[in-house]
């Protein structure tokens, strides 16, 4: 089998960022033979408008190449007013779109958060969930990685640090992630 490459989206432009940081921490955790590449970028979108979406910005575009070669996605989105952050809708607003031939239609996805409150962003999974569903991205269904307290996780630099619970809660996700990429890749179908 070939490697796979998946693309990793953070839902927040913060610095500090935990969601940033868990997708460090999911990086450093990859198996042989699986890739993540971490699209920073997100903030250099511009607004969706529904005139550009058959001709849209390059920055739209390179996303949209960058969704459609990775073999899946990795979305790990904050919690902002029980919902996900803008920026993100933004995103996904972008890349839902021309309808009928949305690079994310078919694209397996895996989704996470990370939230200094008790619910770890669960609220805004539910959301996003929704949203990949109608979208037509089939999503990893477990295991549903809410990591709650995020504040009290980070190591002396502000990293983001996961506990040996999270660290195999975030390998079981990669691999649920690889079963579904790989299920879909050509050759499998064949
Ligand atoms: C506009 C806004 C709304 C927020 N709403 C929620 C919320 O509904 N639930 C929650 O758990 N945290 C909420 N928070 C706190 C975020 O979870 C917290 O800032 C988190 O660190 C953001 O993720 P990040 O560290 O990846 O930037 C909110 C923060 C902002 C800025």
């Amino acid at each position: 089998m070939s490697d796979l490459r998946f693309l990793a989206l953070s839902g927040s432009l913060r610095r500090g960022s935990h969601n940033t940081g868990l997708l460090r921490a999911l990086t450093a955790l990859t198996p042989p033979g699986v890739h993540i590449d971490l699209y920073d970028g997100l903030g250099g979108l511009p607004h969706f408008d529904q005139d550009f979406e058959a001709d849209p910005p390059a920055a739209v575009v390179e996303l949209r190449d960058l969704v459609a070669a990775a073999d899946g996605v990795l979305i790990a989105t904050p919690e902002y007013n029980s919902a996900i952050p803008g920026v993100l809708m933004n995103a996904l607003d972008w890349l839902s779109r021309p309808a009928g031939s949305s690079a994310l239609s078919g694209k397996p996805v895996a989704i996470l958060g990370a939230s200094p409150s008790q619910f770890g962003t669960a609220r805004a999974q539910l959301v996003l969930r929704q949203i990949l569903h109608r979208i037509g991205a089939p999503v990893v269904a477990g295991p549903e990685v809410t990591v709650f307290q995020s504040h009290l996780r980070l190591n002396t630099e502000g990293e983001f640090t996961p506990d040996e619970f999270t660290a195999t809660l975030l390998r079981q996700l990669l691999d649920g992630l690889t079963d579904l990429a790989t299920l879909r890749t050509p050759a499998a179908i064949a």
